[in-house]
């Protein structure tokens, strides 16, 4: 049985409370939270989980084998570290810090230890994603041409972190995972609307060598709620819709072919193909479900997360891209690529 703290226990806490709470082999002992009215929640919902103000009560417990982070990503790396030094397991969640320089030192802190580090990079464990990645890596959709991300809606503004560090780790955290490549360069546009607060629309381009050209739309100023990706290959294409109740995922026989024939010089060389839609069944396991048993697994079997710390680092990576063009206007950034393993 692994013993689990929960430290922040605000919008995102207390999903991660609920599954670790009915992940065979956790157990849920402690939740931090600075905030003494929330921890009244977790008393009437846990009464058996100690729930304390302080969270280095968590750190000085020795019954509390590894400890979840869900506070302000400003606060990651100095709890994360904490957690590091007092010999836990840690997930921490997206982005796993403010800095790819933060990012590292907690990836080595982890392998030195030998402790189990996972971000919680949630999409990747969904029905959805891993559908998509696996007809991608099948070839169904034949040569990849583009990924189109829009995700947007009203708020919720975050003081501490940019629409990027919050909606487009998304994006990078799929494509990564679908994809196996890094952007080699990436460009984008973005603004804060309102004076000394972080951008909250922005336009991400992302460039990959294979030829892949991915674009991110993400906003918290849009009068909807749209989560939309469409991935377009030569042979089919896929259109996911992540508010659809059932049928997320609709794959299109369609596509478009050139011919180079010399006979055909004059004439209009591009030909269109429609077949039909296919819709895959998907997996129906809610996402951190998956990933509070896979992280569970991990630290069983000393095994490394999918959503380890190099998944962690290379979306921190996009995201200090992505800023540096925004605030550039525009301006091509180029990826360092030390963050994939060749
Ligand atoms: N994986 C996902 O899909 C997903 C979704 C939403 C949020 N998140 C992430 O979860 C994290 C938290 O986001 P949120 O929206 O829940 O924020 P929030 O502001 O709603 O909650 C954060 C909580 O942490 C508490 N806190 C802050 N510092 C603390 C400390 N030192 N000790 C104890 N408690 C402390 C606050 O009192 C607050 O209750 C962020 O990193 C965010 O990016 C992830």
């Amino acid at each position: 049985m692994i013993n689990i703290g929960i430290v922040g226990y605000g919008y995102w806490g207390p999903n991660l409370v609920r599954n670790f709470a009915e992940t065979p082999g956790a157990n849920v002992v402690a939740v931090a939270d600075l905030d003494s009215a929330k921890l009244e929640q977790v008393r009437r919902r846990y009464p058996t989980v100690k729930a304390t103000t302080d969270f280095r009560d968590l750190l000085s417990d020795p019954g509390v084998d590894a400890i979840a982070i869900a506070t302000p990503v400003s606060t990651h790396f100095e709890l994360g570290m904490a957690v590091l030094r007092a010999g836990k397991h840690l997930w921490l969640e997206k982005p796993m810090a403010e800095s790819t320089l933060q990012s590292r030192k907690l990836i080595d802190d982890a392998d030195h230890r030998g402790l189990t580090l996972i971000v919680d990079h949630t999409f990747i464990y969904t029905g959805a994603v891993r559908k998509m990645a696996e007809i991608v890596s099948s070839g169904d959709l034949g040569r990849l041409y583009y990924y189109d991300s829009i995700r947007v809606n009203l708020g919720l503004f975050q003081r501490d972190v940019s629409v990027v560090s919050d909606l487009a780790v998304h994006d990078f955290s799929i494509l990564d995972y679908i994809l196996h490549e890094h952007p080699t360069a990436v460009s984008a546009s973005g603004t804060n609307h309102f004076p000394g607060t972080p951008e909250n629309l922005a336009y991400i381009t992302l460039f990959y060598d294979s030829g892949v050209i991915a674009h991110a739309n993400v906003s918290w100023l849009a009068p909807v709620k749209v989560r939309q990706i469409l991935i377009g290959g030569s042979k089919k294409m896929i259109a996911y819709d992540d508010l659809e109740p059932s049928e997320k995922i609709k794959v299109y026989d369609k596509g478009v072919s050139f011919t180079d024939d010399p006979q055909q010089i004059h004439e209009m060389r591009v030909g269109y193909r429609t077949g039909d839609m296919w819709a895959p069944r998907l997996g129906v396991t809610e996402a951190l479900r998956t990933e509070s048993e896979h992280f569970i697994d991990c630290i069983e079997h000393g095994t490394a997360p999918e959503t380890g710390g190099a998944l962690g680092l290379r979306v921190v990576e996009l995201i200090e891209g992505a800023t540096a063009s925004m605030r550039g206007r525009g301006e091509t950034v180029y990826i360092q690529r030390q963050g994939r393993a060749a």
